[in-house]
């Protein structure tokens, strides 16, 4: 059985002192492992600090929003796997549907991203996702299925195992707007059904597919509950540390 793994995104949030104060709070909630991954994905300026809070958490693990592909050098403004590492990070979101609208990332350069991570030993938290025209359109698939080849092409079985996808539609991101639980596993069944074609069903049926898009303490359980969702992709409910812990918690498998 693949182990769920819920993370928070906090995009462009919380200041150091903010974030010292959300893990505290949260690790009172979500102090052990309740067989649960855990990631929490603050701005690069609050990641050493919630180092520091998660070093002595075995259950919590500290996640990057994006990083460049290039090792080192004249790249002004940019962040290195190698400096991620340094911070302790474990996991790092790639392609998400802001860095793609807003900062022109293209599925080559995740993909470029995606290798470097891999050549890092970060796990990468690659996410796919239709607008709300592409799926009028009837063009999920055809969305999904090239944004997966692209961004994953030339990666080995080993490195598809140790790759997160986080299906967000980005219709549903920030807009309190849900996919139904019955969009969202179609959709994460079509992403398996991909990834058996990328590699074969054996490695399809080990990757974790996340969901993404207002998940909220009140629709998680219904859509952790279903068969290809993996996960949670947290953007505003993870700036509450009760309702993160929630979100989590309804992460926790208990039949
Ligand atoms: P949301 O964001 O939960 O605020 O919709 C999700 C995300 O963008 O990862």
């Amino acid at each position: 059985m693949r182990k769920k793994i819920i993370a928070a995104n906090w995009k462009m949030n919380m200041t150091v002192g903010e974030t010292d104060a959300f893990l505290e709070n949260f690790l009172l909630e979500v102090n052990d492992d309740l067989g649960v991954d855990v990631v929490i994905v603050p701005p690069f300026t609050s990641l050493a600090k919630a180092g520091e809070r998660l070093a002595n958490s075995s259950a919590v693990k500290l996640g990057a929003q994006n990083m460049a592909f290039q090792k080192n050098g004249a790249f002004t403004g940019e962040i290195s796997a190698a400096m991620l590492r340094d911070l302790y990070v474990r996991y790092v979101v790639l392609g998400h549907s802001e860095r793609r609208t807003l900062f022109g990332e293209t599925d080559e350069i995740v993909n470029k991203k995606v290798k470097a991570a891999h050549e890092a030993s970060l796990k990468p938290i690659l996410c796919v996702g239709e607008t709300l025209a592409e799926r009028d359109a009837n063009r999920v698939e055809e969305v999904l299925e090239t944004q997966l080849r692209g961004s994953l092409a030339g990666l080995s079985s080993k490195e598809l195992l140790e790759t997160v996808i986080a299906y967000e539609p980005v219709w549903a991101i920030g807009t309190g707007r849900v996919a139904t639980p019955e969009q969202a596993q179609a959709a994460h069944a079509f992403i398996r059904k991909t990834l058996a074609a990328i590699a074969d069903q054996a490695v399809a049926d080990k990757v974790r597919i996340q969901y993404g898009g207002s998940v909220k303490p009140d629709n998680a359980k219904t859509l952790l509950g279903q068969p290809d969702i993996d996960g949670a992709l947290v953007g505003g409910a993870s700036l509450d540390p009760r309702a993160f812990a929630e979100i989590v918690k309804a992460g926790v498998v208990t039949e």
